[in-house]
């Protein structure tokens, strides 16, 4: 059977880190109750320079690289991601444009912080049917220009960054083996961003106010939802693929904070070691955490062949969504 198998991950993270002691001079917080929270020690935040597209270029070609493969070789562009260049054309476009990618067809999943797993399960099901050989998946966000950097109940916990993975139709056991993904409207309010589009448009009242462009989100109303969802969306990865939580040698869950992690990888009775988590580094960097995470994983060294890795994400919309993949 042909399945569609990682050839290449690249991560690319901006250079300028903000930690929780610089957030205590912004907003009334501080360094212990981030942590203690959230498990975020600091975040990265892009240069003003520097657009979702180019994050996204820049860690598609470390992906391409370690595939050892040319970026015409590429027959689909997937970007995951809500903090897109513009409204539109996709940022995947500009991403196809500024690769060469000249063979590939290009666009952008909305889906929030699941915008990666879902971006991987429609380049899945491209490649299983023969669409194509090689496609290129990619989670890029600059969340840190959607904040609301006065309000400390979620200013502490997002940051910016993009990760890559190559992927090939191969023969043989290795690739994705499975994707389950889900989405229920009715918790729109829970978490969301305004912005300015067809709904809200930016007359100069509105423009003048924060509270019409940024991030909105009921903190603790997502947290039980997330960790029921995350929960019940690996298991049925495992059910659907007859595997149980002692095969999973890693679990990449999106990293949204420790607490949630933990409290998911505890449900699943999945132990530290099972467990990959680099919130703490980064904060929460939606599309993008699952890609990033995949690649430090690989680059340490902890997804060999034959590896089974699950993934699973969640995010606004709400939106949510497992991977079970043979590395
Ligand atoms: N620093 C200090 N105090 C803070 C704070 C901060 N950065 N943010 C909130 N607080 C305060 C609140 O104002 C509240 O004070 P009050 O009791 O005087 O009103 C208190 O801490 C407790 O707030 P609460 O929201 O109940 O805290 P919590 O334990 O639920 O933690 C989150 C808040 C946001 C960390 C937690 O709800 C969470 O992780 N939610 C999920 C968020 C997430 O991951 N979203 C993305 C999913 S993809």
């Amino acid at each position: 059977m042909k399945r569609a198998r990682v050839i290449g991950t690249g991560s690319y993270l901006p250079e300028k880190i903000l930690t929780n002691f610089d957030l205590e001079k912004m907003v009334d917080t501080n360094n212990e109750w981030i942590i203690a929270r959230t498990g975020i020690e600091q975040r990265r935040i892009a240069a003003d320079s520097e657009n979702t597209s180019d994050l996204a270029t820049k860690a598609a070609e470390r992906a391409l690289e370690m595939a050892g493969i040319g970026a015409e070789e590429i027959d689909l562009i997937v970007v995951g991601t809500i903090t897109g260049d513009y409204p539109w054309p996709a940022t995947a476009c500009i991403v196809q444009n500024n690769l060469g990618a000249k063979n590939a067809y290009a666009y952008d999943v909305s889906a929030a912080c699941s915008g990666f797993v879902y971006a991987l399960s429609n380049a899945t099901d491209f490649l299983e049917a023969g669409r194509g050989q090689k496609a290129l998946v990619i989670g890029s966000e600059i969340l840190s220009r959607v904040i609301d950097w006065s309000d400390r109940n979620t200013c502490v916990l997002f940051g910016d960054g993009a990760g890559a993975v190559v992927l090939d139709l191969q023969e043989g056991e290795a690739g994705v083996l499975s994707t389950h993904m889900h989405s229920d409207g009715s918790y729109l309010e829970l978490l969301y961003q305004p912005g300015f589009s067809t709904r809200n448009l930016p007359t100069p009242e509105a423009i003048a106010d924060p509270q019409n462009y940024t991030l909105k989100m009921q903190g603790n109303e997502v947290f039980k939802v997330a960790v029921r969802s995350l929960t019940e969306v690996s298991k049925e990865a495992l059910a659907a693929n007859k595997l149980s939580h002692k095969d999973v040698d890693l679990f990449i869950p999106h990293q949204a904070n420790r607490r949630i992690l933990e409290a998911t990888a505890k449900r699943l009775k999945l132990t530290d070691e099972q467990c990959f988590i680099n919130v703490n580094k980064y904060g929460n960097t939606s599309g993008a955490t699952i890609p990033i995470a995949m690649d430090e994983a690989y680059r340490q060294g902890l997804l060999k062949e034959g590896s089974l890795v699950l993934m699973a994400a969640f995010g606004g919309g709400f939106t949510w969504g497992s991977v079970l993949l043979r590395w």
